[in-house]
């Protein structure tokens, strides 16, 4: 099983266009399919899911598309908490909220707060977040709190500072909606990541979507660099001492 899965929710709009609904029932379903995902997610024992709610580059879409995202962003935040509190789920947001409206900012802090001692799931979502941004935020905080230094900095320094420091690098990437790329999502963290695609639309994406997903995942061999033979050493040497 993977450790941390990280999905871009991708295709609400084209489901909606489908069946000649406004995209907006796209994003209403959507939120109905998060919610069984995060179900799937429990049910696996998979301790670590983040998601992509809003990229940084999604304030271009038509303004009455961005208000209505925010209006269910807020509903959702309102209504979702009981449920996940119950479900020992934790909540965060990353991203730059400080972009929000106050009043959804306060809904946020709400919303991690009453989930903050939550151990069962790691539930993270992306919210006005671009992985550019998280680097850079990044890369000011950690030179800020060492004015002096000057040289030598190396990637363990920038870790900390990341907006997913307290989370593993994610095992499994899940892109729904047909589109082959990263669109400015965890940069950084993706580095080694196992990447999977799919046609399925994010308001079709169901628990055997799910299934299907995490079996091409349990299908690769994650090498990092090394080579077959050498895994299959390990893992031999592993076996005889067990
Ligand atoms: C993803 O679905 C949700 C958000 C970006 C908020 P889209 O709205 O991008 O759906 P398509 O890609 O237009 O079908
Ligand atoms: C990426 O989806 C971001 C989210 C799912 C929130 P988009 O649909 O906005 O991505 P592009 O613009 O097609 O790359
Ligand atoms: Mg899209």
């Amino acid at each position: 099983m993977p450790t941390h899965v990280a999905v871009i929710m991708d295709g609400n709009g084209r489901w909606a266009k489908k069946r000649f609904l406004p995209r907006f029932a796209g994003h209403t379903k959507g939120v109905d399919t998060l919610r069984e995902m995060v179900r799937g997610c429990l049910d696996r024992g998979i301790p670590y899911l983040t998601v992509f709610a809003f990229s940084s580059e999604n304030w271009r879409r038509p303004q009455d598309e961005v208000t209505l995202l925010m209006q269910l962003f807020m509903k959702a935040l309102q209504q979702e908490v009981k449920r996940l509190n119950r479900h020992n789920v934790r909540l965060r947001i990353i991203g730059d909220i400080s972009q929000f409206d106050p009043k959804l900012q306060e809904l946020i802090r709400e919303a991690e707060a009453q989930t903050a001692q939550n151990t069962k799931l790691n539930f993270t979502i992306a919210a006005n977040y671009g992985g550019r941004w998280d680097i850079m935020q990044a890369v000011n905080r950690m030179l800020a709190a060492q004015p002096d230094k000057r040289d030598g900095w190396v990637e363990a320094d920038l870790e900390p500072y990341l907006s997913m420091s307290f989370a593993p690098e994610p095992d499994l990437f899940i892109r729904t909606g047909g589109e082959e790329r990263i669109s400015n999502f965890l940069l950084w963290q993706l580095a080694y990541t196992e990447l999977y695609f799919t046609g399925t639309l994010w308001p079709e994406f169901d628990t055997e979507a799910f299934e299907a997903a995490i079996t091409s995942y349990r299908q690769r061999e994650r090498r990092f660099g090394r080579t077959s033979e050498q895994l299959a050493g390990d893992s031999a040497k592993t076996d005889t001492h067990a």
